[in-house]
């Protein structure tokens, strides 16, 4: 089979860690892929050259790694949507749950809507914040992933700090949600299509004195920051069997919801002392690396990572042929034409 691994070609803003950590993984990916014989062309996805879509249709999978397009997220669903547009089989979630999932008021609202447990939150534009709204509360970036824009000041247990937090900010990003800060346990919960892995928790117990129990920026890309040693990631996660039972009810329901339980995913909950599970996320396409969350969830399952790649490749081919299979029995007949629009 020939294969394509695409991914974002970067700017000239990124540093040489941004452009390692795209790059290892997509010779990770390649090299599993090769190693079963499979034929492998990388692609970087840029803006305005779109050699790399002819490249990707005359594959007959595309893999996909690309986070966005010059660092930009946002451009993320349109290379997927261009990928969908011209029916060309890809790897992970569609378009739209990536879409969604981008703009966390957007996705809360979408859960909530379906009775999914999520704390309470409020977009915070304009800083009208309701002078009831819960503390502490969590102010975080709407439209951004991997614990950017957080750090320990994030969590408020005053109406002046808040606000002042929420102004902040609004100066470095355009939409800020405020969300109630839910005491408790961090478990994640992944999903390769409907196979959901065994759950992960991560042990705070290690943080430091003052810091709050939160998976900050330094605790996921800072290794000599004492956060980073703060947030260690166990499992599977030591719950009892009626608490995982539930977590991983209403982890489902969150995939299922805005993730048709397609592609790959891991939705990050909180878990309160009372045993009430909170969905915080739900992370269409998250990190692929072998030493990430997802790989670790996959080992606990009992995919090394090799077959974890191929497993989400296997996801990817069976959705395409379902797919082709109802695009053939919707077919129109060719008789029947689009009318002319008058002009
Ligand atoms: N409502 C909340 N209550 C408690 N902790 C939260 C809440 N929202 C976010 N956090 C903490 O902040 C981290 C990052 O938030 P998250 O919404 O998952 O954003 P990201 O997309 O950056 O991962 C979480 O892993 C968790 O530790
Ligand atoms: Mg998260």
């Amino acid at each position: 089979m020939k294969v394509v691994v695409i991914y974002d070609a970067g700017s000239d803003e990124w540093s040489p860690q941004d452009v390692a950590a795209v790059v290892e993984n997509v010779r990770e990916v390649r090299e599993v892929l090769r190693a079963r014989g499979h034929e492998v062309d990388l692609v970087p996805v840029k803006l305005g050259d779109f050699r790399w879509l002819t490249r990707c249709r005359k594959a007959d999978l595309v893999f996909n790694l690309c986070e966005g397009i010059n660092g930009h997220a946002r451009y993320e669903d349109f290379v997927l949507g261009a990928l969908e547009l011209t029916g060309t089989p890809f790897t992970g979630p569609r378009a739209w749950p990536i879409t969604v999932c981008h703009r966390k008021h957007v996705a809360n609202t979408l859960l909530a809507a379906e009775g999914l447990p999520v704390p309470a939150f409020v977009l915070a534009q304009g800083n009208k914040i309701p002078a009831n709204f819960p503390l502490p509360a969590i102010v975080k970036p709407s439209a951004e992933d991997a614990s950017v824009g957080i750090d320990s000041g994030a969590v408020c247990t005053s109406r002046r700090a808040l606000r002042s937090r929420v102004s902040q900010m609004l100066e470095h990003f355009e939409e800020v949600l405020v969300q109630e800060y839910v005491a408790g346990r961090e478990l994640n919960v992944g999903f390769v299509g409907s196979t959901m892995l065994p759950i992960s928790e991560i042990d705070f117990s290690r943080m430091p004195e003052g810091s709050w129990p939160i998976v900050t920026y330094a605790a996921k890309w800072s290794p000599d920051h004492p956060e980073y040693a703060g947030t260690e990631p166990v499992c599977p996660a030591r719950l009892p069997a009626d608490v995982a039972r539930k977590v991983g009810r209403i982890a489902r329901q969150a995939w299922q919801f805005l993730g048709n339980q397609e592609g790959y995913g891991r939705v990050d909950m909180r878990l309160t002392d009372q045993g009430q599970p909170y969905v915080i996320e739900v992370n269409p396409c998250p990190d692929l690396s072998r030493d990430a969350g997802l790989a670790r969830m996959a080992r606990a399952h009992g995919w090394a990572y090799d077959e974890l790649i191929m497993q989400i490749v296997d996801e990817a081919l069976g959705r395409s042929q379902k797919t082709d299979a109802a695009a053939a029995l919707v077919a129109l007949p060719p008789r029947v034409t689009t009318p002319e629009l008058p002009t």
